[in-house]
């Protein structure tokens, strides 16, 4: 443990596992006071259980539910310095297969989400004068892309925009706004939707010869939650391996 957000509250939404799992064990092994929040009751009171958090049933697409997740920590804790929003979807669909319905749906986990969770968030930061936002984005969309990923890369792309409009709007509250680019990152919800072959070919796209891991994105998280990224606001880092370097596929060819 570095100390570095020892008794930080920090309410963790998209928490039960992968990725949010992996900042909420983390930040628990930091020393935060922490509040999972997630739709899938069973995995989330298993997470939080385990890490001695409190667990708080949310879809984060609903602000009723944003604000009930906000108030869980305020009034648990008195007060909330960190809120990270991970939680998302990403079903691979090629948009001639995409119905107005599936849109609106990645929309309003996605991106209405990010803006569910800073809009509850922002009262007790305010009051508060100290704040620490923070947001899972991606490299897809505000930087590549593959086929399937259309409504996914609009909301991603989108949570970047929203994330430098919040980052100045909230500046003279001392409130910082920032996000995570993950690259690919070896989750359940990845195993099971995208399959052994695009596994395989991403491995062989990324220059650090793997894909990342839940922790690997939580040290991204844990700096922009700490004192050390006091003066850091409006920005997103990219953890990838690697993956957005290449010029060209084929990388490994070097000069003689
Ligand atoms: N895994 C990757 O390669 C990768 C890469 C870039 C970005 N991301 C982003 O990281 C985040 C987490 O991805 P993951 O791979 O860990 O996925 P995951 O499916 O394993 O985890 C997502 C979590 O969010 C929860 N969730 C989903 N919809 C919700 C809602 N409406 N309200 C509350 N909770 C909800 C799920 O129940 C789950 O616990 C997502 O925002 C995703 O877009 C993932």
């Amino acid at each position: 443990m570095t100390g570095r957000i020892e008794d930080r509250v920090a309410l963790i939404i998209g928490a039960a596992r992968g990725i949010g799992r992996g900042i909420a064990e983390r930040f628990a092994a930091e020393g935060a006071k922490l509040v999972l929040a997630d739709r899938e009751e069973e995995a989330g009171r298993a997470t939080a259980e385990e890490l001695g958090a409190t667990f708080v049933k949310t879809d984060i697409s609903e602000m009723a539910d944003a604000e009930s997740a906000v108030a869980t920590a305020v009034d648990i804790h008195g007060r909330l310095d960190i809120m990270v929003q991970n939680a998302g979807i990403f079903p691979w669909q090629l948009i001639e297969n995409t119905s107005p319905a599936d849109w609106d749906r990645v929309m309003a986990v996605n991106l209405r989400g990010a803006f569910n969770a800073a809009r509850a968030a922002l009262p007790p930061m305010k009051s508060q004068r100290y704040g620490r936002m923070l947001f899972t984005s991606s490299i897809t969309g505000p930087h590549v892309t593959s086929p399937g990923h259309g409504h996914y890369s609009a909301t991603k792309a989108g949570i970047n925009g929203f994330i430098r409009s919040a980052a100045l709007e909230f500046s003279s509250y001392g409130i910082t706004v920032n996000g995570v680019e993950p690259g690919n990152i070896m989750t359940e919800a990845v195993k099971q939707q995208r399959g052994a072959e695009f596994i395989r070919s991403m491995e062989d796209a990324i220059p650090l010869g793997r894909l990342g891991t839940p922790r690997d994105v939580a040290g991204a998280f844990l700096f922009l939650a700490s004192g050390d990224a006091d003066y850091v606001t409006g920005t997103t880092i990219v953890v990838d391996g690697g993956q957005l370097l290449p010029e060209g596929r084929d990388f490994r060819i070097l000069p003689a």
